[in-house]
């Protein structure tokens, strides 16, 4: 389609005074055909598979073992990383944290702000600890200037903080529009591959501007993260959704703290409260599955009689709402246990978001143990997922998630009756087919 707004990414073949998708004034713009001179190109970079060299994708690592883990073992020279995330969620404290500890290990790396000053830069890095000799700070939003400081330093590694902020000459509209954000990073991207330099680009994502924020170069770029987490929480972590280099849905954590970002290396222990006390009614440990990594974690319940006549309050912190409304309505049914008449709070502990499956049959054991006021028993881990007819469905990657529970010290584990493996190591594993055989098998009955 010939005409594309260069606000929001909409397209239409036909020419609009303003774009009917964001409501942006003379945003549309007509896509030229591409305009590479192809005639004289005689074909020198025709090689065959065999003779290439894979030591050209040799990985630089970061120094943050989590990070490096997430892009698939380091930076790879040449190759360009996005990294998104809201405004304030933790990117720049993590690039300038990064670029230290770069620069210390594989040359000189250039941070570039668009929007900070070098005095505020410093104060930041004064508060990181940063002080390599060969990291280079740089505030600027010409494109063109950006490049003229590359030549003349040869960083092994550029970061480019943000995107939103820089300017091309080559191109029109302000700084973050569509069209800028294309040609920045499509010049960026070709200066990094010509010159071997690692290269992360920072882009924000705005609630408002979703669309044409980082997502739309998404393709110009060999690896995307997105930073996440809740403000309030200080956990932040950073997902892979595309990666030439490695697999993607990787994910890293970490912990916001005074003096910048800590990897956490054991999330598993970092999301259990309490491993070594006495087991407490309300509370079940479920493996879960972050990106590709099996995470164990805690659901919490508090269930209790909704007082007089009041309405039963239903929470819940880390879980979808939804999903806990239609488990505590398989309980009632299954298990003939009255949960309408009472008040139910559930939460993840550690501030993580569980978006799957495989927690309903914990949800259930820990909503039961609440309300018998009985604890699940010591060491027990549970996974599953629960149906209408309260049958307990199979989860992915079962395997690994009974591995971490082994790793982690627990003795036994309910899994779906599906599964036919053998125990990795010392856990015990209960096959369980239904609701009511779990909860006989929890001693919650
Ligand atoms: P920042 O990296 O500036 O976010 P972004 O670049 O994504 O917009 O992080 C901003 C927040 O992080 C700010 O609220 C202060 C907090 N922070 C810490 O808690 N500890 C630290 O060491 C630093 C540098 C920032
Ligand atoms: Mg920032």
């Amino acid at each position: 389609m010939p005409f594309v707004c260069s606000e929001c990414g909409y397209r239409s073949v036909k020419w609009y005074g303003r774009c009917p998708n964001c409501g942006a004034w003379d945003s549309l713009v007509e896509e030229g055909p591409a305009t590479e001179d192809d005639s004289s190109w005689i074909g020198e970079g025709l090689r065959a598979i065999t003779e290439i060299d894979l030591a050209e994708l040799k990985r630089v690592p970061t120094g943050l073992p989590e990070f490096d883990r997430l892009l698939g073992g380091g930076l790879v020279p040449g190759g360009v990383v996005l990294f998104g995330g809201e405004p304030g969620i933790g990117k720049s404290t993590l690039l300038l944290q990064l670029a230290d500890s770069l620069s210390g290990r594989c040359g000189k790396v250039l941070y570039v702000s668009g929007e900070e000053s070098e005095g505020q830069v410093k104060l930041r890095a004064d508060r990181l600890g940063v002080k390599s000799a060969d990291l280079f700070v740089l505030s600027e939003q010409a494109l063109a200037r950006v490049s003229a400081a590359i030549e003349r330093l040869e960083p092994s590694v550029l970061i480019v903080d943000s995107i939103q902020t820089v300017r091309s000459s080559r191109a029109e509209g302000a700084a973050g529009s569509l069209r800028q954000l294309r040609a920045v990073s499509g010049e960026l991207a070709q200066l990094a591959k010509s010159r071997g330099m690692a290269t992360l680009l920072v882009g924000h994502i705005t609630k408002e501007g979703a669309f044409a924020g980082p997502k739309t170069v998404e393709h110009l770029v060999d690896v995307a993260v997105y930073m996440e987490g809740s403000r309030a929480e200080d956990l932040r972590i950073v997902r892979s959704v595309k990666n030439r280099f490695g697999a993607t849905n990787e994910v890293a954590v970490f912990r916001m703290t005074e003096d910048g970002l800590r990897e956490v290396e054991n999330p598993s222990g970092f999301f259990l409260d309490d491993l070594k006390g006495e087991p407490r009614p309300g509370t079940a440990v479920a493996p879960i599955l972050e990106g590709t990594r099996p995470i164990l974690v805690e659901i919490q319940a508090l269930v209790s009689p909704t007082g007089g006549y009041g309405v039963p309050q239903r929470r819940a912190t880390g879980l979808d709402v939804n999903r806990v409304l239609l488990l505590l309505a398989v309980i009632d049914k299954r298990l003939s246990i009255n949960v309408s008449g009472a008040d139910v709070y559930l939460s993840i502990a550690g501030g993580l978001e569980v978006r799957e499956r495989g927690t309903d049959l914990g949800v259930i054991g820990a909503v039961v143990s609440s309300l018998r006021d009985r604890p699940i028993p010591k060491r027990t881990a549970i996974v599953g997922g629960v149906g209408l007819a309260g049958e307990v469905r199979p989860v992915k990657r079962l395997g690994e998630r009974i591995r971490e529970a082994d790793k982690m010290g627990y003795e036994r584990i309910l899994v779906p009756a599906s599964f036919k493996g053998r125990s990795p190591g010392k856990i015990d594993i209960v096959p369980v087919g239904s609701i009511e055989r779990a909860i006989a098998e929890l001693e919650l009955d």
